[in-house]
């Protein structure tokens, strides 16, 4: 897409542009904390209305088990004008040596999206999975072409279609995977 930013440095901070074309304010991402959580709940209402939003408390719990959750802000707590932008969430499972992951969720203000920050967001969560040497999976709603051409430039592949995934919608749901980064395969620049 024209005229869009490129988002997602290597240390997973967004670019000053990124979320904001007209560069009003730096973007960046953060550790999701317990005041971003009312936030986030309200941005999952606008963007999945039909497919069950995540409430406040879905959040709280997934804090809770440890998960690797990040928000995209902009401003600050101590000038009183922090804005949640977006967010994303990586669930971690198994144990040292063996981890698997699971994008639970993502999701950008629908005023920002399209400049970069859902791509730092999920750039940043997989730099958590990469360092676990950890595969990665999700869902996402089959006719979801902005999410699942974002997760293939990410090297996820589609395994299969889970019928009805969503409720109430009914809408069905791929699974898609992207591999384990082992240290090879980061030698090899792949
Ligand atoms: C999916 C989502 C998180 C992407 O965030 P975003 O900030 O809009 O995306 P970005 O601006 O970072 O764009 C990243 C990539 O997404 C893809 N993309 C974005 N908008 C797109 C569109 N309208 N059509 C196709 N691909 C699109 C492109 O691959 C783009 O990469 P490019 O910049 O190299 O072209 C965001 O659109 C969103 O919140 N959607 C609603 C919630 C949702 O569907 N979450 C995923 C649930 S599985």
């Amino acid at each position: 897409m024209p005229g869009r930013s490129t988002p997602a440095n290597p240390d997973g901070t967004v670019n000053p542009e990124a979320g904001n074309p007209d560069g009003a304010a730096p973007v960046r991402l953060e550790p999701m904390r317990r005041r971003h959580v009312r936030a986030c709940a309200e941005i999952e209402t606008v963007l999945f209305a039909g497919d069950s939003p995540w409430p406040p408390a879905a959040f709280h719990s997934e804090l809770d088990l440890g998960g690797h959750y990040l928000v995209a802000v902009e401003g600050s707590v101590r000038d009183g004008d922090e804005h949640v932008l977006g967010y994303a969430g990586l669930a971690i499972m198994g144990k040292r040596g063996d981890y698997e992951t699971s994008l639970h969720t993502i999701g950008v203000r629908p005023e920002h999206q399209g400049t970069g920050v859902g791509k730092a967001l999920l750039r940043a969560v997989l730099a958590k999975a990469d360092e676990l040497a950890a595969q990665v999976f999700l869902e996402v709603r089959v006719d979801n072409d902005s999410a699942i051409g974002l997760y293939g430039e990410h090297g996820f592949e589609r395994l299969g279609v889970r019928k009805g995934y969503y409720q109430p919608s009914g809408a069905d749901a791929y699974t898609m995977r992207r591999d384990a980064i082992t240290g090879q395969r980061q030698e090899d620049g792949r």
